[in-house]
């Protein structure tokens, strides 16, 4: 069975926020594939962070991928505005408007993948009907608003039964779809969301608190890497 990439997505959040491109360049630097982007609005989450004007200055210090996750009310709103900031990805959240879809359809008119994210607490049953509808799924694993809480084991059920869908869906066929999850991820906590299914994997604490990015990196790739094997397809949906 051949492994599936894996893709390391380091959040900002854990940076000093008076050096936010040094810290962009350092995870360039130590061999990171994203870098994730929290933004919050002080309604949907009771946490304040940051809006386009700094994205757009931390998208001038790198060449990374730009992960911009919306912690806000009305994300359709402001869709252009990351868009012209450098967004690369914008992933919103179910819980965080009526219109999932047009936001969904919005975002790609604007030439950007599309992510939609869920809480811990909103049941799985309301996900696989947006899998063909989008890039990728962020799986919460820490109620959004903090960096630095610890990770909730009960969501690696909602991983398998995505990523089980995503496979009867047919979805991600020539790339494994993409399975992200953000909170409380330490090296330990990523190789159960791998062998889960999970194949995006953001961490702010633990990249930014280890004495050598670099090396955290590198041992998150490996162990990770390992533990994602795509699933053959059942013998009747071989086509
Ligand atoms: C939390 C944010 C996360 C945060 C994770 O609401 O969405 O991206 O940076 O931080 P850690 O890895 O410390 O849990
Ligand atoms: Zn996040």
């Amino acid at each position: 069975m051949k492994k599936a990439p894996i893709t390391i997505c380091p959040s900002i959040l854990s940076a000093d926020f008076a050096r936010l491109g040094e810290a962009a360049r350092k995870v360039e630097e130590a061999g990171a594939d994203w870098l994730h982007v929290d933004v919050m609005d002080g309604h949907f989450v009771s946490n304040l962070t940051i809006g386009p004007p700094v994205v757009a200055a931390i998208n001038r210090s790198t060449n990374l991928f730009l992960d911009v996750h919306l912690m806000m009310y009305n994300p359709y709103d402001y869709v252009e505005r990351f868009v012209e900031a450098g967004a690369d990805m914008i992933t919103f959240h179910f819980e965080a408007t009526e219109d999932v879809e047009d936001t969904i359809d919005y975002i790609h008119r604007c030439n950007v993948k599309a992510g939609l994210a869920f809480n811990p607490e909103t049941p799985m049953s309301f996900i696989p009907k947006y899998l063909p509808l989008c890039d990728m799924v962020l799986l919460m694993t820490v109620h959004p608003g903090f960096a630095g809480q610890a990770f909730r084991e009960e969501v690696l059920d909602k991983v398998r039964f995505t990523r089980s869908m995503c496979n009867k869906l047919g979805v991600g066929k020539e790339t494994p779809f993409l399975i992200e999850v953000d909170g409380g991820i330490t090296l330990e906590t990523a190789k159960k969301c791998a062998e889960a299914g999970a194949n995006v994997f953001v961490a702010g604490t633990y990249f930014f608190g280890h004495p050598n990015m670099k090396t955290a990196i590198h041992e998150m790739r490996e162990a990770c890497s390992h533990d994602f094997v795509e699933k053959p397809k059942p013998p009747e949906e071989v086509d």
